[in-house]
């Protein structure tokens, strides 16, 4: 029983927490359950209540999945693939219908060629696996990716992939150059035997509707001996507002080797102790602290940038430093799968394409002074650079040029009761409501890796055109009509479907 608990029954390793050594307690405490807990990163989707799986395969060959695939369209059983579990909505292991979990935990191999700048990744890898692969071979390569080191490459890059060298380099999407998928039929395909129509659906458009994505070849990409980071908050007593509505005019203009995210957080002031807002200005710069100072001299000098403010490292340790890890910490945390936890979540998106006023952005800001709030942040990240020379139909992907800047709401709350779930869900609704005005309209547009099912929900069972296009074009906007037509070709009878899965034209209704 979990809440006796008995450390002789094993415990994880220092360090890199495995899978195998965390499995000789789990399934003690858990049985079969422990799979299931292992990669659930949003709570609300663990409850009692919460629909389970009939079985969850772990696959340590792609034959396996190949028989999950027949077994489950020969019983009318739904398939729900995972990776690293952080779907936001918990797509990836809960359905209302009968379902099975095939979940790639062993299938997370890495190869990187360095002589040819590429790597085979395993889809049951997490990105934290892969940058420390890179690095371990390379100190002058590296990878576009996201920044929390526990999310999967099988759903980060098929949805897209953003992080700190998108505006230099683009998002893990649009470094993908093959890739390996189980169809429907339990074919297995590369790139050449799949076609380029389905080649360009999974680079953004999600894998969840196309298939199983076996492994991705990526193209990894040159980075420097030394970048440089820096962190500089800012009060509302500080400036904040005005330093905010500024950085605006600059974040997707600004220099492409410097990536400046904002986080927006409750912080108390150190002045009276008061609450107040604290705008955190998170950067990396790919190159030396001595280019960074006079290109924010010249394009953001309200920020006072200081050379003490800056800290220059590897692109390993920035991986590191970004992901919340104090100095000094080991590579190997990027091998543990779990190091970042759980919690009851929700999370939406937006994209601005015209600067908020200040008092926009401050009516939004003091939604966060609800006392109720226990964790909550907006975090403002730009585009511009690569992103914005990437045309809107090279990959499903279509946020590129004329968005300065992607909004992500998110409220974390840690009581399992239904209440608070409720009330902390309408929070950021009200929050989105209050958005409105200020962001991307027709579609008002939202990133699919931060998905959000308040967008709209396919039909239980016949998922048709019409409805799936109302969360359909947000996400994608005119992409989402080709998606339609290779989901048509590759999977005509929707075996693969989910709540946003991409429906054939059968249904074009
Ligand atoms: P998961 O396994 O839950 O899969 C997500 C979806 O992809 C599901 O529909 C699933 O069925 C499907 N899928 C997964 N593997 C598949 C496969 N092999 N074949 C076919 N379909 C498959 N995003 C970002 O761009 N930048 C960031 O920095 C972050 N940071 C971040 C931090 C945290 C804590 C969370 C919870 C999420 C993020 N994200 C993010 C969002 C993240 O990119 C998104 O949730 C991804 O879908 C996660 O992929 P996983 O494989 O981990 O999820």
């Amino acid at each position: 029983y979990f809440n006796y608990r008995d450390l002789d029954l094993g415990v994880n390793n220092k360090g890199n927490t495995s899978y195998t050594q965390a499995s000789i307690w789990g399934v003690k405490y858990f049985k079969n359950n422990f799979n299931r807990l292992f990669s659930i990163r949003n709570l609300r989707f663990a409850r009692p209540t919460t629909p389970k799986p009939l079985v969850i395969v772990t696959p340590l060959h792609e034959s396996q999945i190949q028989a999950a695939i027949y077994c489950s369209k020969e019983h009318g059983m739904q398939i729900r693939v995972r990776s690293g579990g952080h779907d936001y909505e918990g797509l990836s292991y809960v359905s209302e219908v009968p379902f099975v979990i095939v979940d790639l935990i062993n299938l997370r191999s890495i190869t990187v060629d360095i002589e040819n700048s590429t790597a085979w990744v395993q889809a049951g890898a997490t990105i934290g696996e892969l940058y420390y692969r890179i690095a371990e071979k390379s100190k002058t390569l590296g990878f576009t990716a996201g920044v929390c080191p526990t999310v999967g490459v099988g759903g980060h890059f098929s949805g897209g992939g953003y992080g700190m060298m998108s505006r230099k380099h683009g998002i893990a999407a649009d470094n993908i150059i093959d890739a390996h998928l189980i169809d429907v039929n339990g074919r297995i395909l590369d790139r050449e035997s799949m076609g380029e129509d389905l080649f360009w659906a999974i680079r953004g458009g999600g894998g969840a509707s196309f298939g199983v994505i076996l492994a991705w070849k990526i193209k990894l990409i040159v980075v420097p001996e030394k970048v440089t980071v820096f962190t500089v908050n800012r009060t509302l007593e500080q400036n904040a507002t005005a330093l905010v509505h500024r950085w605006q005019y600059i974040a997707d203009k600004f220099d492409e080797n410097l990536l400046m995210r904002v986080f927006i957080r409750r912080a108390n002031s150190s002045q009276d102790g008061k609450r107040t807002i604290q705008a955190s200005f998170t950067s990396l710069f790919l190159g030396e602290v001595d280019t960074l100072l006079p290109l924010m001299q010249k394009s953001f000098p309200e920020l006072r940038l200081a050379k003490d403010d800056c800290i220059e490292m590897s692109w390993i340790e920035s991986i590191l430093y970004f992901a919340g890890f104090p100095s000094g910490e080991s590579l190997d945390v990027l091998l543990n799968r779990t190091s970042q936890g759980s919690a009851y979540f929700k999370g939406k998106s937006d994209y601005v394409k015209q600067p908020i006023s200040e008092k926009g952005l401050k009516g939004s800001w003091e939604m966060l002074y609800d006392e109720k709030l226990e964790a909550v942040e907006f975090l403002y990240s730009p585009y511009g650079g690569r992103l914005s020379e990437i045309s809107e139909s090279e990959t499903p992907f279509p946020h590129r040029a004329g968005n300065i800047y992607n909004i992500h709401y998110v409220v974390a709350w840690g009581e399992a009761d239904i209440a608070t779930s409720e009330w902390n869900i309408n929070w950021i609704r009200r929050v989105y409501s209050y958005m409105t005005p200020f962001v991307s309209k027709s579609p008002r547009a939202a990133y699919f890796n931060y998905r959000d099912l308040d967008l709209g929900v396919n039909n239980k069972g016949n998922t048709s055109y019409t409805q799936a296009s109302i969360w359909g074009v947000k996400y994608f906007k005119n992409n989402f009509n080709r998606l339609v037509h290779v989901k048509t070709k590759v999977d005509p009878g929707n075996f693969f479907r989910n709540e946003q899965s991409i429906p054939p034209v059968s249904s074009w209704w």
